[in-house]
This record gives structure tokens, C-alpha cells and sequence, in this order.
């Protein structure tokens, strides 16, 4: 974890920072904390893996960054602003410099729109014509490896792995400060999970991106991140550089959760 004092003091403070965040659902005896003092700081160019299992308040830490839920206490900043307490175009301008992509590829893209559409609107929300931006839809499609023709298509056109390199593509394409990616492949068949795993790993590396790369799979997480954070029932039990989270586990949990990862050949990321 990067020690956010000390990193804005060389100049390079953490795009996202995440400080004791305490979310809370319901009111009074029918209250549950469901994240009970989550600590977190993404730098500029890291990937962080958020890990844990069902129920362990992954997605509501994502919910909470985009600002889709409330924290009780504490705060998270992205690029040093306070997410709770923003001001109109504050909020407008976060809209954009955190995308989300979601785990469904069937619900996350348009169907009534093109791809040169959703793409459009993604680079431009005002001026989304295809043929304005040609060229740059060109050059998001080929990043995910489609053809240029493919922008005239529906999504329905494409199969479950393809919308999701779509839907990474359309992030991609608002040029955000931060990617928060929740579960993006496991609603795809192996081979194709480790299609976009390959893909997710070269364009963080090409493209520099910070990025919370959420899954409740170790391996999956491993294979793309810089450093890992595991969630237990709300709490992070374990943080660290993948290396150090791997090789000197301080959590029973993560443990765990390393010994359960399977044997044989894994995703061949390079
Ligand atoms: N709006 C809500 N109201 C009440 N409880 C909620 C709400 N949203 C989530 N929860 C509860 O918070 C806990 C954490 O949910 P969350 O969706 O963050 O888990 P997760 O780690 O993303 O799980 P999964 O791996 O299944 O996606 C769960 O017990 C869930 O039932
Ligand atoms: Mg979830």
C-alpha cells in the first residue's frame, strides 16, 4: 500500500484513495455493515485485484468508488476530490474519469446502438456521431482485436466474450482516470476468460492504466494485478504486492485461498 503522504509529497498522489470507508445497509436492528473500515490506494499505471469470496462486499466497494452507494464514514478520493461531496460538475466530470465495466455482458451495452454508436458516445457524449470519430473508433476496435467493420453491427451480433471486449473497449474509449472491472469474466467459459485476461493484461501494460480489477477468483486476479487486497466479510485481511501477498500470506484466509487455486497450465498470460 502506498503511504499517501508520502506520495504526495514527491508529487504523485494516488488516483484513487479509499480511507476507512464504513458502508452500512438498512437502519437500526436491521442494520448490516457490509464494509467495516476498508483502507485502499490505487496509483497511477497500478492495477490493485480486490479478491474474496460471495457476499464479501467487493461489489459494494465498486458501488461506493462510482459513487453508486453511500459511505457511512470515512471517504474516497479520486484524484484527491472527495467522492461524497462533490459539486454538480464535479459529479458530471467523475461520471467520466471512472468507468466501470460490469460483469453481464448481455445487460452493459446498448442494444438499440451500434458499436459505432456506443463507441462514439463513449469518446464524445455530446458531438457521438460514428462518422465524426471514425478514426478513433477504428483504433479502439482494433485494441480488442475486431475490424473496422464490425462498428456498423449490433450487439446481439456478438458472442458473450466479444461483448465483454466491447464493453472494455467503450471504458477504454472515455479515456478514464480509473477502470473499475467487477467480475468481468465470470459469466464467460474458460478459454474465453483467458482470452480477456491476455487481452486485459497487454492493455494495462500499453495503455497504462490504473485500474481495480475485482473477482472472487485468485488466479484470475493474479494474473493482471500489481497488488492484491483480500476481503473477508468486510474487512481487508490481507494487502500487498502480488509477490509478497503470494509468497508470505499473513492471513489464514489467503492461504486459503492460494492452496485452493488449481494446479496445471492456469491462464497463460505473458
Ligand atoms: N443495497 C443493499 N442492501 C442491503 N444489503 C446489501 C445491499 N447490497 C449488498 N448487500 C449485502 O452486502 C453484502 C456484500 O455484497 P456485495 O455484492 O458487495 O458482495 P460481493 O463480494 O460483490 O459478492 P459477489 O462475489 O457475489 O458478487 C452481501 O451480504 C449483500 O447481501
Ligand atoms: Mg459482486
Amino acid at each position: 500500500m502506498t503511504d499517501s503522504n508520502s506520495a504526495q509529497a514527491a508529487g504523485s498522489a494516488p488516483v484513487l484513495e479509499v480511507k476507512d470507508l464504513v458502508v452500512t445497509f438498512g437502519a437500526g436492528s436491521s442494520a448490516v455493515t457490509v464494509l467495516k473500515g476498508v483502507n485502499a490506494s490505487i496509483s497511477r499505471g497500478q492495477t490493485l485485484g480486490i479478491v474474496g469470496e460471495s457476499g464479501s462486499g467487493k461489489s459494494t466497494l465498486a458501488k461506493a468508488i462510482v459513487g453508486l452507494v453511500h459511505a457511512s464514514s470515512g471517504s474516497i478520493l479520486v484524484d484527491g476530490i472527495d467522492v461524497g461531496r462533490m459539486t454538480g460538475p464535479q459529479r458530471r466530470d467523475m461520471r467520466r474519469k471512472v468507468q466501470m465495466i460490469p460483469q453481464d455482458p448481455y445487460s452493459s451495452l446498448n442494444p438499440r446502438r451500434t458499436i459505432g454508436q456506443t463507441l462514439a458516445e463513449a469518446i464524445d457524449p455530446v458531438r457521438s456521431s460514428p462518422m465524426l470519430h471514425r478514426e478513433k473508433i477504428e483504433y479502439w476496435l482494433s485494441t480488442i482485436r475486431l475490424d473496422a467493420d464490425v462498428a456498423s453491427r449490433y450487439p446481439h451480433e456478438f458472442s458473450g466474450g466479444q461483448r465483454q471486449r466491447i464493453a472494455v473497449a467503450r471504458a477504454l474509449a472515455v479515456e478514464p482516470r480509473l477502470i473499475i472491472a467487477d467480475e468481468i469474466t465470470s459469466a464467460l467459459d474458460l478459454s474465453v476468460q483467458a482470452e480477456l485476461l491476455n487481452l486485459v493484461g497487454r492493455l494495462r501494460r500499453e495503455l497504462d492504466l490504473t485500474m481495480a480489477f475485482i473477482s472472487h477468483d485468485l488466479d484470475v486476479v493474479h494474473h493482471v494485478s500489481d497488488s492484491i487486497m483480500v476481503l473477508y466479510n468486510g474487512d481487508v485481511v490481507e494487502a500487498g504486492s502480488v509477490d509478497a501477498v503470494y509468497q508470505n500470506p499473513q492471513d489464514p484466509y489467503t492461504r486459503k485461498l492460494i492452496d485452493s487455486v488449481p494446479g496445471g497450465p492456469g491462464f497463460d498470460i505473458g
